[in-house]
């Protein structure tokens, strides 16, 4: 069987989409839509496996469709919608947790680093622990080839990979499920805290001064890169000086990849220089790229019918994709 390439990628509702987002993942959405079917979702109900007040998470879901928008995705190019609009995601989550290992589940970096310690994962709820199961569920649901994502998701699609190679072989359908690759982007695919470059830029770190969110205004990137470590010693002129010294490489990746260079020529250009110097260039470039992004969802999200009509009609072509493919996944494992 051969299955036709499709693009499904998934970002949470969990506040505001920031650089990481935007350059690990968002970025590379809009330039798949140009070369292949693309189907984009704001999973909802990943987001639920930790508690959300029912009001922010409704108001988060906008939020993110008005990024994906804002971003430069189309509808009348991929399908965006939200997961908990499309049940099959649910049914097809329970039929792969009867599939998945939880030997596999207990190797997943990502629930350790949520979850806590031993005795704070006692309170963590199964949801969250079984979060990789779902997000397989998620891409196989539409037999999904191609997976754009940051290099913290690698983790997850290795075991979406190995639970379709489970699901074929136990119900002997040889490639009914296609073994979903990753695209992760090379030099941006982790984005660091400009706090501290050992950690990830993150919605959930406490200091907003740690990311440049993607409704930042001029003002507040500017505040934030200013704030943000870098080091005392001048710019090196070559990678190696910069292996001990994760901020400053992290601020240099992101201005290598918004200048459109690679990180050689930009140590290059910037060899000597003070890091306030980065900081100035970075600036500029980043007021320019974000803030037309930033107002771009501010419109938008003065109009919610608009966006929910977006989700409506996304997820109605979502479903038609859907239950095709769960008609054969119930008749493949015996339901009536
Ligand atoms: P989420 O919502 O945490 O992040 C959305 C996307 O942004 C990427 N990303 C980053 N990239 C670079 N640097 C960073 N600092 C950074 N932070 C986030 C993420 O890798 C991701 O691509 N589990 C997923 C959502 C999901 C999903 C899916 C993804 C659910 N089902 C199916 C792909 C396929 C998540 O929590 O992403």
């Amino acid at each position: 069987m051969i299955n036709k390439k499709l693009v499904f990628s998934g970002v949470q509702p969990t506040g505001n989409l920031h650089l990481g987002n935007y350059l690990g993942a968002l970025k590379n959405f809009t330039s798949l839509q140009k070369e292949m079917e693309c189907i984009y979702c704001v999973v909802d109900l990943h987001a639920i496996t930790i508690f959300q007040k029912p009001s922010e998470l409704s108001e988060n879901v906008f939020k993110t469709v008005a990024s994906f928008l804002a971003a430069g995705l189309d509808p009348n190019k991929s399908i965006i919608f939200n997961q908990s609009a499309v049940s099959g995601h649910s049914e097809l989550a329970w039929i792969l947790n009867c599939v998945s290992r939880i030997g596999w589940l207990n190797r997943m970096t990502q629930f350790k680093d949520k979850a806590g310690s031993d005795k704070e994962k006692e309170k963590a709820s199964v949801g969250l622990y079984i979060y990789p199961n779902l997000m397989a569920a998620d891409i196989l649901l539409y037999k999904a080839t191609h997976v754009p994502v940051g290099a913290d998701q690698k983790q997850h699609l290795e075991l979406s990979r190995d639970i379709a190679q489970k699901f074929n072989n136990d119900f002997k359908c040889e490639n009914f499920f296609p073994l979903p690759e990753p695209l992760i982007s090379k030099n941006i695919s982790r984005i660091m805290s400009l706090r501290d470059g050992t950690k990830k830029m993150s919605k959930s770190e406490e200091s907003d001064y740690s990311r440049i969110n993607l409704r930042d205004s001029a003002d507040e990137i500017n505040k934030k890169i200013k704030k943000a470590k870098s080091d005392s010693e001048p710019i090196p002129d070559n990678l190696k000086s910069l292996e001990k010294k994760p901020e400053a490489l992290n601020l240099l990746n992101i201005y290598s990849e918004l200048s459109k260079n690679n990180l050689e020529k930009t140590l290059q250009d910037m060899a000597g220089k003070e890091y306030s110097f980065l900081k100035k260039k970075l600036t500029e470039i980043l007021v320019n790229e974000i803030t037309p992004v930033a107002s771009e969802i501010q419109k938008l999200l003065d109009d919610k019918s608009h966006l929910k009509q977006i989700l409506i009609n996304g997820s109605e072509k979502a479903n038609i994709i859907a239950e095709e493919n769960l008609k054969k996944i119930r008749d493949i494992v015996g339901l009536l």
